[in-house]
């Protein structure tokens, strides 16, 4: 399984790929905003220092909603770096834009996704990566990986290639759900990345073994 990060704080980002395990980055225009980033060269300038600062895929979301400004969107997202995916959520217009970008070989990731019905469109449309919010679909009291469960089944048994990427995780534990339902990749805040590091026992258990090498090693 891949990890993205969810976030489009640069630091946050720096500090995932120096543990040398991130495989890419998604953001959306509720990150961006959250980082004060307005204005269209901003916006653009901020996504270029993004694809500058990992090697993976960096989903670039469109605020348009009408196929015609989508398209003219996602090409010039497209056009910042390589690595740049473009994201756009699950409309009629969303699918008709990810088709046509998809013939222009450009990679996309749809978004907002939130049901098997949802997902099939999506593959159908041809979308590099697929986004169901685990998080929101758990907030309304569903079950966020049983969706994921649901798609990848789906989309084994019909063959699609659409990547599933678990979206909306809240916590280290849907990192793991999401590992064992099969999803392709899981992108999540930092916060949740370094939640699976904790556990008492191997803090414990590092403790007593410089405790020990202490005793017996003591500066002579
Ligand atoms: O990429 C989608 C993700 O950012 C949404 O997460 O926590 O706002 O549901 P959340």
């Amino acid at each position: 399984m891949k990890f993205f990060i969810d976030t489009a704080n640069l630091d946050q980002i720096t500090e995932a790929n120096d543990l040398g395990i991130l495989d890419g980055v998604t953001t959306n225009p509720s990150l961006m905003a959250k980082e004060g980033i307005s204005g269209e060269d901003n916006i653009l300038k901020h996504y270029k220092k993004i694809a500058k600062l990992v090697d993976g895929d960096v989903s670039a979301e469109v605020i348009s909603t009408d196929f015609k400004s989508m398209v003219a969107e996602g090409l010039k997202l497209a056009d910042l770096a390589d690595n740049i995916v473009v994201k756009v959520p699950m409309t009629k217009d969303g699918i008709k834009t990810i088709s046509y970008l998809t013939e222009e070989g450009i990679n996309t990731n749809c978004t907002l996704v939130f049901s098997a019905g949802q997902a099939i469109l999506a593959a159908k449309a041809g979308a590099t990566y697929l986004s169901p919010f685990v998080g929101r679909v758990d907030d309304i009291n569903w079950d966020g990986i049983g969706l994921i469960k649901e798609i990848v089944k789906i989309y084994s048994i019909q063959g699609y290639m659409t990547e599933i990427l678990a979206a909306s995780i809240r916590s280290p534990l849907h990192i793991v759900q999401a590992a064992k339902a099969g999803a392709d990749v899981v992108t999540c805040p930092l916060s949740s990345i370094m939640g699976l590091f904790n556990h008492p026992l191997t803090d414990s258990g590092l403790a007593k073994f410089l405790e020990d090498h202490g005793k017996l090693n003591k500066s002579k």
